[in-house]
């Protein structure tokens, strides 16, 4: 006898319809709006569309800033590379479209850079580039001269503190204020670190004056951070932040990348490096035009310590007066934690920056970490076991209050601006040192 079967015509339908047959196992479609990314694997393997600006727009997001997470070599900075490369063309470059700001320690923007016409900088210590973060840009105009001196204090302040490895006393950071105060009010029309360098040194009677009122030793203090100044422009920071910019830059060009693969990525000097470079973007960043795209990769190197850390928070605080759209990548979720002494501070920094990007995109953490990635990223446990067993290109995003997964997928054109590979088989191999 054979049993009575149950046969279903054909039908064909959308990831729409999908989602509400099955509603438990297939989501709907995050929508068409923004640069294609590749196939939403929960929907059906329908199109995965994002865009930092347009999410924040249709309510997706709080915040248009984004963090990617990931083991090297699983596709992060390929994944931010071909999101540049796409937006160029929707959303257009320069004061019509979008401006773009890379902070790039391995040297890999390159080709990305010479597609879309970016300015490209290459820093090294004792090199012939030299950029001014004290510079005043376009954002001098726009911004009342209160606003940029906190701007300029707060990243002296994020170097100084990294030279000295410990917060400025209240005398120190006073000193340091009093002196961008001075410099930018003094009539140079190009102040530098040097500049505030031999200030603090030398300070003017106004400046001792002012800081006098404390019965700290005054000269004492002050030699503190003339020392660390100074050890800054000598040697960590020598030739590429000293003196005045010898980078021509069209300030309304389509964007820059900051190449710094000449600082070795596990130096001292890298935090300090990404600081100031992070600080000449803000010339641009401070004031209305474009909506802009700051990318920081292998921001770990923020995240060394305390200082350095709060800085990206200004930088991210920033970014929500003038529509920044920072996007930072870091490797491990444990970078999040501090390695630094002061490990409860920096990690309570780390996680307001978490919690200030509204998209997180996870690709593939090694066991060990999947803790700290539930930690940090607030995942559920079905989650974080399918961040265990991602591959190379495929993401657990997470935007807002909903989640995808995201297998990123490269165009036959997209291959040559994001090859990495053959830099690990290259001579100059700084990915495993990453
Ligand atoms: N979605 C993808 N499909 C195919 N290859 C990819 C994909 N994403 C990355 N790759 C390749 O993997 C390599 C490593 O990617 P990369 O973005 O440099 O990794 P990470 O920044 O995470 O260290 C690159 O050579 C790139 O070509
Ligand atoms: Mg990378």
């Amino acid at each position: 006898m054979t049993r009575p079967s149950l046969r279903l015509r054909y039908h064909q339908g959308t990831t729409a319809h999908v989602s509400s047959i099955y509603p438990f196992s297939v989501q709907g479609s995050f929508g068409h709006r923004g640069t294609y990314v590749g196939l939403d694997l929960l929907a059906g393997g329908g199109e995965f569309c994002w865009d930092p600006f347009e999410a924040y727009a249709a309510g997706l997001v709080t915040n248009p800033n984004g963090w990617v997470l990931g083991e090297p070599g699983n596709g992060k900075s390929a994944l931010v590379k071909c999101l540049l490369w796409r937006q160029a063309a929707i959303y257009g470059t320069g004061p019509d479209g979008r401006w773009v700001g890379i902070a790039d320690p391995k040297g890999e923007y390159a080709t990305l850079a010479e597609h879309l016409g970016f300015t490209t900088v290459k820093l090294s210590p004792g090199g012939t580039a030299t950029i001014n973060p004290l510079a005043p840009g376009p954002a001098a105009e726009h911004e009342p001269e209160d606003r940029q001196i906190l701007r300029r204090a707060e990243m002296c302040t994020a170097l100084v503190g990294t030279v000295l490895e410990r917060p400025l006393t209240q005398l120190e950071d006073a000193a340091v204020f009093a002196a961008i105060e001075q410099v930018t009010a003094a009539p140079l029309d190009e102040p530098t670190l040097a500049d505030v360098a031999r200030l603090v040194a030398n300070p003017t009677d106004a400046m001792t004056e002012r800081l006098r009122g404390t019965d700290r030793d005054l000269a004492a203090e002050m030699s503190t951070i003339a020392y660390a100044l100074d050890k800054l422009l000598s040697r960590s920071l020598r030739g590429m932040f000293d003196g005045r910019s010898t980078v021509p830059l069209r300030w309304d060009g389509p964007g820059v990348v900051m190449d710094l693969s000449a600082v070795p990525t596990d130096s001292d000097a890298l935090p300090l490096v990404m600081v100031a470079a992070a600080g000449w973007f803000q010339q641009l960043m401070a004031c209305p035009g474009p909506q802009r795209v700051q990318v920081l990769d292998e921001a770990w190197a923020l995240l060394a310590n305390r200082h350095t850390a709060a800085y990206l928070q200004s930088c991210f605080k920033l970014g929500r007066t003038y529509g920044v759209a920072n996007l930072c990548i870091t490797h491990r979720a444990s970078d999040l934690v501090a390695q630094a002494d002061d490990g409860t501070a920096t990690s309570k920094i780390a996680a307001g920056l978490l919690a200030d990007s509204a998209t997180k995109i996870i690709l593939r953490q090694a066991p060990d970490q999947l803790d700290a990635a539930v930690a940090h990223f607030g995942l559920t446990g079905p989650e974080a076991s399918i961040v265990g067993q991602l591959t190379r290109g495929r993401a657990l995003w997470k935007l807002g209050g909903r989640t995808a997964v995201v297998q990123h997928v490269l165009g036959p054109g997209e291959q040559p601006i994001v090859d990495t590979d053959a830099r690990m088989n290259g001579t100059t191999d700084r990915t495993e040192a990453a």
